[in-house]
């Protein structure tokens, strides 16, 4: 694991331990616009050959992160549309609701808000559903695939008193057991990242900057954090002409690895790099800083945004509210080699 350290005050006693291979792309190629990283595989983090490449064609179905085909089986627009109304209408009903003196966040993160956004969000779902949005499920493909099928073999609407998501409707609208059993799949695809993510998002925010300063606005210190630790921290394009004509070194067979994770840490763009300070958003547009990309590209950015930001929000007040810090005697925290990227097993207590 290599060492990277956080910030000020009892922010900067801590620190982050990265795996080997995120490490070593840290401090290898930070500051590198173009770089091999296998035979095949060239990283890019220089801020125009990132805005070039993803300007070079739009991503392909196999690239999309939420909506690749599913069993072979396309998702359209339409379904893709109507799938994110869905979710988003059922974070808006959430995000209504009052934030509850019985809550209590402490404990072990990200499990702590990943269990409280299922609960929130899809916490009046039944169980077929909600096992969906279960972490366990992210330890094999094959477990969700079985979920997912059990889930669909258990024929019949729930009963009308179970009040169901706008999502769960979907799936209980579909007429075939296929139809059925791919629209439970797909709301897999989309639930799970509503409370995976944000988890994430939060925990890292948590991480790099509890106890957090009154001055400091939730805004900027989660815009703060998806620079320093962003839980999306590369944008995979496969090898392709477009890309071979934008600059030479970049091979007819080679993909690209656009790389956030090192283009957010560039001292070329960032004063102190490094240093987690929120306060430089203040006044700053986050969708016109080159080279930062946690939601990725211009036009492609990601549909989910506008409902990550208002629930990390919410989890946010609830932190400060009960005066929630990192436990004083947890030093160092971990971030494995993953897709998501998030600090793991950090200890939260009340302060
Ligand atoms: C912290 C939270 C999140 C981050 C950092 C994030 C990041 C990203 C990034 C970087 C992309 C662009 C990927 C590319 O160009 O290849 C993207 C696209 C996308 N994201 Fe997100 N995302 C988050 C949460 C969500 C959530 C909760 C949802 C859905 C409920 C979602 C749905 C999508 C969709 C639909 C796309 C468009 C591409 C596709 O069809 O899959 N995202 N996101």
């Amino acid at each position: 694991m290599s060492l990277s350290s956080t910030g000020r005050s009892a922010r900067s006693t801590r620190a982050t331990l990265f795996a080997p291979r995120l490490g070593e792309l840290l401090h290898r190629h930070r500051g590198a616009d173009l770089f091999r990283l296998e035979p095949d595989t060239v990283g890019v983090a220089g801020v125009e050959l990132m805005d070039t490449l993803l300007s070079a064609r739009p991503a392909n179905a196999e690239e999309r992160p939420t909506f690749k085909p599913v069993q072979g089986r396309l998702v359209t627009r339409t379904d893709a549309a109507g799938l994110m109304q869905a979710v988003s209408a059922d974070v808006r009903a959430a995000l209504k609701k009052p934030l509850g003196s019985a809550v209590d966040l402490s404990g072990r993160w990200p499990h702590v808000p990943h269990v409280y956004l299922r609960d929130l969000v899809f916490g009046e779902e039944s169980l077929r559903f909600r096992i969906l949005v279960d972490r366990r499920l992210e330890l094999t493909p094959k477990l969700t695939w079985a979920a997912v099928a059990a889930g669909t073999a258990m024929l019949g609407k729930p009963g009308t008193e179970v009040p169901l998501s706008n999502l769960a409707a979907r799936v209980l609208d579909a007429k075939t057991y296929d139809d059925r059993r791919y629209a439970m799949y797909l709301y897999r695809r989309v639930a799970a990242p509503v409370c995976f993510t944000v988890a994430a998002l939060v925990t890292n925010a948590l991480w790099l900057g509890a106890p957090f300063d009154d001055g400091e606005s939730n805004r900027d210190i989660l815009l703060e954090a998806l620079r320093l630790l962003p839980p999306s921290w590369n944008i995979l394009r496969q090898a392709s002409p477009e890309f071979t004509a934008v600059d030479s070194r970049i091979g007819p067979q080679d993909d690209i690895l656009i790389l956030p994770l090192l283009s957010h840490r560039d001292p070329r763009l960032w004063e102190d790099p490094n240093t987690f300070r929120p306060e430089r958003w203040v006044g700053l547009d986050p969708d016109t800083q080159p080279g930062y990309l946690p939601f990725g590209h211009a036009d492609e950015r990601c549909w989910g945004r506008h409902m990550v930001m208002p629930l990390a929000e919410r989890l946010l007040d609830l932190v400060r509210r009960d005066g929630l810090v990192v436990s004083p005697g947890q030093a160092a925290g971990r971030v494995e080699l993953d897709g998501l990227l998030e600090v793991s097993g950090v200890r939260v207590v009340r302060s």
